[in-house]
């Protein structure tokens, strides 16, 4: 009886490795739980496009399987997809990306996880920006690497300060983190801090895990130099066709990096995914060579940098908030008034209690994030407007 198989599973003890007791589960998960048990709530905590992915990718990807793209591919990716990126990264960034240098990957996620378990191992330390998407953190534990965190300051934009970076780097110093534009902060680099970054990394010798999904989502005349091209023999790109092209469910990114290190991110990326979806590969040839898809893309910048302005002229508004002007991504880091004397985790469950909105705490991504909630305007003009007039209100009766 299925009554009796339930309760011999809850009696059992599993035993678990060590190893995963130390990821962390996310500390917005009671956020969120709490949110889902209230009626009309309005979530400004989503991490990815609400625009489905461009028509003409979706249709190559049914075809693909009744052309009986069904089968195992080689572990590093289709050939053609991996020439297709070279080509990528050949005619848009003026940079030369050899097809042996770069794996296909299950999203940024895999490449970055690859790039951990690749590079790192007990004795060695990584920089790790704080605020930081909260990934590298818990890869860094599973790689049992020692985690330093460089503080990012809203008045130096959320950027890296070179010098700052120098003073954290010792003999055990193997990696360090970048990720622009950036989640949460919505900050990009300027190329004289990529190019401070891939200098002092030459310097010393260290690894540049350079995380760049959301290289195509830049405002106000915002550009993107890829880490790649700055210092070529340190870096592994991560990058990711999930926000790019609103492809999120697809779970498809690759890496770039030296051949030997690509090789080895290659034997453990074999047995663990075997590759990326057969498919699913074959749709990234048409997103990155179809003018269609970038047709999309542009409509889909367009359309973020409209929700920005909306949100940004409301914080600047309204009482008690205030906002760093993002010029990247989809994420606005907000500051909160100290005076509410509120922790960045108490305003977030207030303004849900009060006003019905989700937006994440700051301190998700690091202690530095105290006194910020990100907001995250992937999502329509209407919902961000009833949002923001929520808050507005909520915060006006203060
Ligand atoms: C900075 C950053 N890196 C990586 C990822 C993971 O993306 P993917 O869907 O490509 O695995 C995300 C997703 O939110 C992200 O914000």
């Amino acid at each position: 009886m299925p009554g009796v198989m339930l309760m011999r599973y809850r009696k059992r003890k599993y035993f678990l490795a060590g190893r995963i007791n130390l990821i962390q589960r996310s500390k917005i998960r009671e956020l969120f739980e709490k949110a889902s048990k209230m009626e009309n709530v309005i979530s400004l905590g989503i991490g990815e496009p609400d625009f489905n992915t461009p028509d003409v990718i979706v249709e190559v990807a049914k075809k693909a399987l009744d052309e009986g793209y069904t089968h195992y591919t080689p572990n590093a990716g289709i050939p053609e997809v991996r020439e297709a990126i070279s080509e990528y990264y050949r005619e848009f960034y003026k940079t030369d990306v050899p097809s042996n240098n770069i794996i296909v990957t299950a999203g940024a996620y895999e490449a970055t996880y690859l790039a951990f378990e690749s590079l790192l191992e007990k004795g060695d330390d990584v920089i790790i920006p704080d605020p930081a998407f909260v990934s590298y953190v818990e890869d860094a534990k599973i790689a049992e690497a020692g985690i330093i965190r460089i503080p990012l300051r809203e008045e130096n934009g959320f950027q890296i300060d070179p010098d700052e970076l120098v003073d954290l780097i010792t003999k055990r110093t193997r990696m360090i983190v970048i990720n622009y534009p950036n989640n949460p902060t919505g900050a990009v680099l300027s190329k004289e801090t990529v190019k401070a970054i891939a200098d002092i990394a030459e310097d010393y010798n260290i690894y540049i895990l350079s995380d760049e999904p959301y290289e195509h989502f830049l405002y106000d005349g915002a550009r993107h130099y890829p880490m790649i091209k700055y210092a070529p023999d340190n870096t592994v790109l991560a990058n990711s066709f999930s926000k790019t092209f609103a492809m999120t469910g697809w779970r498809l990114g690759f890496a770039i990096a030296p051949e030997q290190i690509i090789k080895d991110m290659i034997k453990l990326h074999a047995y663990v995914i075997g590759n990326v979806t057969s498919f699913v590969q074959v749709a990234a040839i048409t997103a990155l060579r179809d003018e269609r898809s970038w047709e999309a893309v542009h409509q889909m910048r367009k359309t973020y940098n409209e929700r920005r302005k909306l949100v940004l002229k409301y914080l600047k508004d309204m009482p008690h908030m205030d906002a760093f002007e993002p010029k990247g991504a989809f994420y606005i880091f907000a500051r909160i008034d100290p005076e509410l004397d509120m922790s960045s985790e108490d305003f977030a469950n207030w303004l849900l209690e009060k006003a019905g909105v989700v937006v994440i705490p700051g301190t998700a991504f690091g202690k530095a994030g105290e006194g910020y909630v990100r907001i995250s305007y992937a999502t329509s003009r209407e919902r961000l407007i009833d949002a923001m007039e929520r808050i507005r209100r909520a915060l006006s009766e203060i």
